[in-house]
């Protein structure tokens, strides 16, 4: 695996490797890699011939007071998994590499950004779609991999590509839980033992509402309200939002069918957490037969060993 730390390097190497006649496969992260972010370099290292990871802490999307001083950072740690993944190119920028000088330009997605975690964090999603926008652009034509847990984030970067005409496909891999169905996080770091148990909660409000989903409900209040009380049965977390939303569009629903996404974040602490789970309807009469399928989406749990030495 090559590490490289300027974006012309990194340019390069992909150019070459489209020119050897190579697909590329990109999966950028913050670093501090988890069995999420494995599972993405798996799908990469499956459906391409050159994977390249990114690790770059991106200070534009962290607001003043959130946490980009304490975010953990591991190098050593996720070169090393990486390796293990068979990753081909590892890009490290400095913030001064990808920020040469304060950047005057700022890809915005409109409305999808509006809801959900963009209402408590208004200017996050600028930075993640500016930053994926340069990434993209560095690293040219190719599959791009992000996880299913940062689902608002997966569909303004796809609304992004589609938009801007990139030469990128954008992937959604599937949400990793741990063995206690907890989503898999770097921000699980910061939790304490009570924190982490409490934490629990946001996997057990979206497994109750598969399960009344599957007896046939289908009013979105009610599966709002559902989230609502197993969030308030815990003491330790402060829900930001319950909402239950297109798939699509993140416009809120009052009726479940098509594709539905219902996304929780609440606060543990100082900690921010998000989960979700994606629920498709298919049938003649979509979301209203009850004869018609319910597929699913809550995840898949890695177990310990799996989830690798930087997961908390
Ligand atoms: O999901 C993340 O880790 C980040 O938001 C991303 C996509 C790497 C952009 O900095």
């Amino acid at each position: 695996m090559r590490i490289v730390t300027r974006v012309a390097e990194m340019r390069t190497a992909c150019d070459e490797a489209r020119r050897a006649g190579r697909t590329v496969g990109l999966v950028p992260t913050m670093g501090f890699l988890h069995a999420g972010h494995r599972s993405l370099m798996r799908a990469a290292r499956e459906e391409c011939d050159f994977v390249v990871v990114t690790l770059f802490v991106n200070p534009s999307q962290f607001a003043p007071g959130e946490d980009l001083g304490a975010y953990p950072r591991d190098p050593e740690g996720d070169a090393a998994v990486s390796r293990a993944e068979g990753v081909d190119l590892l890009f490290t920028p400095m913030v001064e590499e990808m920020y040469p000088e304060p950047g005057r330009t700022t890809v915005h997605v409109d409305g999808l950004t509006a809801r959900l975690c963009g209402a408590s964090r208004p200017t996050h999603f600028d930075g993640v779609t500016t930053v994926v926008a340069k990434l993209f652009s560095i690293a040219g034509p190719c599959r791009a991999y992000f996880g299913r847990k940062d689902a608002q984030q997966l569909a303004v970067v796809t609304r992004m590509a589609t938009d801007l005409n990139l030469a990128v496909t954008v992937i959604g891999c599937p949400l990793v839980r741990e063995a206690d169905g907890v989503a898999l996080s770097t921000r699980n770091a910061y939790l304490g033992a009570e924190e982490r148990e409490a934490a629990t909660a946001l996997a057990r409000a979206l497994r109750r509402v598969a399960a009344e989903i599957v007896e046939g409900e289908r009013d979105a209040a009610v599966v709002r309200g559902i989230v609502i009380d197993t969030i308030a049965s815990q003491p330790l977390l402060t829900l930001d939002y319950a909402e239950v939303v297109d798939g699509v569009s993140l416009e809120p629903v009052t009726r479940l069918s098509g594709t539905v996404l219902v996304a929780i974040a609440v606060k543990v602490g100082r900690t921010r957490l998000i989960d979700n789970a994606t629920f498709t309807f298919e049938g003649a009469d979509k979301g209203v037969d009850e004869d018609d399928g319910v597929i699913a989406d809550l995840g898949s749990t890695c177990s310990r060993a799996d989830a690798g030495s930087g997961d908390s």
